[in-house]
C-alpha cells in the first residue's frame, strides 16, 4: 500500500513536472515567431483529447475552425497539419527539403536502429542512396517489365484462392484477407523469388504472422510518443513487443539471405531465366564506401526486406479492400466497371496487364478509391529538420508534419459532391493525376520522399481489382443492402474498413 501511495506522489509530481516544462517549452516557441494558429491546449496532454478515434477526421473539423495550416501539441509533440492543396503546394514546392526529415516513432525506434530503414532514415546521404537504389532498380519501369510474369502469377493464385474459399459461389469469403496475402506473396516474391505462403515454404507462415504483429502494435497510439518523460517506462509494452517480433522476422529473413548466398557461392543460379530479383540486387550492390557502404550489411538488407513488406502490403490490400466495398455500395458504378471489363477482354482470356490501358474506367474507380481512401491518410509524418518560415509562420525544428491527404481529397473547394463515389470525375480532359504534381490529389504524397513503389502500385492495384471483378458477380453477405453497408474507417498502420467486407463471389462463366 505504502508502494502504491509513493508510486502515485511520483507520478503526479513528474507530471507537475513535466507540466512546467512543456508550458514553458510552448511559450519558449511562440516568443520565436507567429507559429500557425491552432485550438487551445492543456499542459502535459496538449490536444490529445482532440485526436478521436479518427484523428484525420478529426483534425480536419479542427481545420475548418482554425485553417488550412495549424498548430496542435500532441503531448510535448509540436504538430503542423496541413489540410489543403494550396498549403500542400507550398510545402511541395518551397519547402521540400527543409520538411524532409522524419518524425519517427517509439516502435520503430528498437535497436534495430534506422540501419537500412528507407522510411524512418532523415534526409541525408543515407536516406538518398537507399532511395536511389528504390529508383533506379527496385522500380525502374524495365525491371517492373521483367518481373510482369510473377505479378500476373500472384494475382491468378488470388483468384484461384477466392474461388476455392467460396465454395464456388456459395460462401461470402473476408475480401480483405485475400488481397492482403497476394500482397504479401508478391513482395515475397518480388524479394526474394519465394511463395512464402506456400505450405512448403519453411518460415513463410512465421514470417507473415511476425510481419503481421509488428504492424498492428506500429498502428497502436502510443503514450511514450506523446510524453517522452515515459519512454523508458514503454508503459503499454509496445516498443519491447515490436523488438521481439521485428528479431524473430529478422531472424527468418537472414535465413533466406544465408540460403541465397550459399547458393550464389557455389554457382547456383536461384529462379529460372536468370532474372534478378531485389535480394540479387542487394546482395550485387557496390557501394563507393565514402557516403555509402561499400557492400550492404547482412542488417541492412534484413531492414530494406523487412520494409518493403511493411510499407507495401497493408496499403495495397486497404486500397483494394476499399475499392470493392465502394463498388458494392454503388452498383451502378459495379456494373460499368465489369461492363467495361468484359467488352474489352476477349472471351476465354484471362485479365493482362497490357488489356489494362484500355480500360479507363477502372483506373478512375482505383483513383476514386485513392481520392477518398488514402491508406495513409497523413503521408508517413514529415518532420521540420530546421525551423523555417512558411506562408509567414514559424515552423520550429522538429516540428512534426502532417499532410492531411483525406481532407484535401474531400476539400469541397476542389471536388464537386466531394463524399460521392464517382469515378467519372477522373475520366474528364485534364482530370488530375497521383503522381505528385496536382497537390489535390496526393495520395502517394510528393516531392522527394514521395512513396518510390508508385510505378509497382499503379500496376498491381488495377490488375488485382480487373481480375477478381472479371473473374466473378459479387453479391454482399446475408442479404445485406447496399445503403445499410458500414462503410466507416478504422485506424491501423494504414486507413481500412472498421467492419470487414464480407461478400460473395460467383464465378462468371464467360470468363475463362
Ligand atoms: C496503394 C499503394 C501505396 C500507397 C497509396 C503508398 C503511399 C505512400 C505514401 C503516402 C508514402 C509517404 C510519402 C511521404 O512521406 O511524403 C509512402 C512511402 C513509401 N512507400 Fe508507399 N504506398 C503504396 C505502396 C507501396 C509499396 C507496394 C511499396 C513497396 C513495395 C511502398 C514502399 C514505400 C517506401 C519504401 C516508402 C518510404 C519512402 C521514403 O521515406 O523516402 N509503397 N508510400
Amino acid at each position: 500500500m505504502d508502494y502504491e501511495i509513493a508510486g502515485l506522489l511520483i507520478s503526479l509530481l513528474l507530471c507537475v513536472a513535466w507540466a512546467m516544462v512543456t508550458k514553458r517549452k510552448h511559450r519558449r516557441l511562440e516568443e520565436l515567431g507567429r507559429l500557425p494558429p491552432g485550438p487551445r491546449w492543456w499542459p502535459v496532454v496538449g490536444n490529445i483529447f482532440q485526436l478521436g478515434w479518427a484523428p484525420h477526421v478529426s483534425f480536419a473539423k479542427l481545420a475548418r475552425k482554425h485553417g488550412p495550416i495549424m498548430t496542435l501539441w500532441l503531448g510535448s509533440m509540436s504538430t503542423v497539419v496541413i489540410s489543403s492543396a494550396e498549403v500542400a503546394r507550398e510545402m511541395f514546392k518551397n519547402h521540400d527539403v527543409v520538411l524532409a526529415g522524419r518524425k519517427v516513432y517509439e516502435t520503430m525506434k528498437g535497436d534495430f536502429g534506422n540501419e537500412g530503414s528507407i522510411i524512418t532514415s532523415q534526409y541525408g546521404p543515407h536516406w538518398r542512396m537507399l532511395r536511389r537504389l528504390c529508383i533506379t532498380e527496385f522500380f525502374v519501369p524495365s525491371r517492373l517489365d521483367a518481373m510482369r510474369s510473377v505479378r500476373g502469377r500472384c494475382i491468378d493464385r488470388m483468384v484461384q484462392y477466392i474461388e476455392d474459399a467460396s465454395a464456388g459461389g456459395t460462401t461470402a469469403v473476408d475480401v480483405r484477407r485475400f488481397f492482403f496475402l497476394m500482397s504479401f506473396n508478391l513482395i515475397g516474391n518480388l524479394m526474394f523469388s519465394k511463395d512464402l505462403l506456400e505450405p512448403k515454404s519453411e518460415g513463410g507462415a512465421k514470417f507473415f504472422y511476425h510481419v503481421g504483429k509488428v504492424m498492428e502494435l506500429a498502428g497502436k497510439p502510443n503514450i511514450a510518443d506523446f510524453v517522452p518523460i515515459l519512454r523508458w517506462l514503454d508503459p503499454q509494452g509496445l516498443r519491447r513487443k515490436t523488438q521481439f517480433h521485428v528479431d524473430k522476422a529478422y531472424e527468418i529473413a537472414g535465413s533466406f539471405i544465408k540460403e541465397r548466398m550459399e547458393s550464389l557461392e557455389h554457382g547456383g543460379i536461384h529462379n529460372e531465366a536468370e532474372r534478378k530479383d531485389y535480394l540479387d540486387v542487394l546482395l550485387e550492390f557496390h557501394g563507393t564506401g565514402a557516403e555509402e557502404p561499400s557492400r550492404f550489411s547482412s542488417r541492412t538488407i534484413n531492414a530494406i526486406v523487412f520494409e518493403m513488406f511493411a510499407a507495401g502490403t497493408d496499403t495495397t490490400a486497404s486500397t483494394l479492400e476499399w475499392a470493392m466495398a465502394e463498388l458494392l455500395h454503388n452498383p451502378r458504378v459495379l456494373k460499368k466497371v465489369q461492363a467495361e471489363l468484359r467488352s474489352r477482354v476477349s472471351a476465354g482470356k484471362k485479365l493482362e496487364e497490357n488489356d489494362v490501358e484500355n480500360l479507363p474506367y477502372l483506373k478512375a474507380v482505383i483513383k476514386e478509391t485513392l481520392r477518398l481512401h488514402p491508406p495513409l491518410p497523413f503521408l508517413v509524418p514529415h518532420m521540420a529538420m530546421d525551423s523555417c518560415r512558411m506562408l509567414g509562420y514559424h515552423i520550429p525544428k522538429e516540428t512534426q508534419v502532417l499532410v492531411n491527404v483525406w481532407a484535401i481529397g474531400r476539400d469541397p473547394k476542389t471536388w464537386e459532391k466531394p463524399t460521392e463515389f464517382m469515378p467519372e470525375r477522373f475520366l474528364e480532359p485534364n482530370a488530375v493525376e497521383y503522381k505528385g504534381q496536382h497537390y489535390e490529389f496526393i495520395p502517394f504524397g510528393s516531392g522527394r520522399r514521395m512513396c518510390p513503389a508508385m510505378p509497382l502500385a499503379s500496376r498491381v492495384l488495377p490488375l488485382a481489382l480487373g481480375s477478381v471483378l472479371y473473374a466473378s458477380d459479387w453479391a454482399l453477405d446475408d442479404g445485406l443492402r447496399p445503403e445499410d453497408m458500414d462503410m466507416t474507417e478504422g485506424v491501423g498502420i494504414a486507413l481500412r474498413k472498421s467492419v470487414p467486407l464480407k461478400a460473395i463471389p460467383m464465378p462468371f462463366r464467360g470468363s475463362l
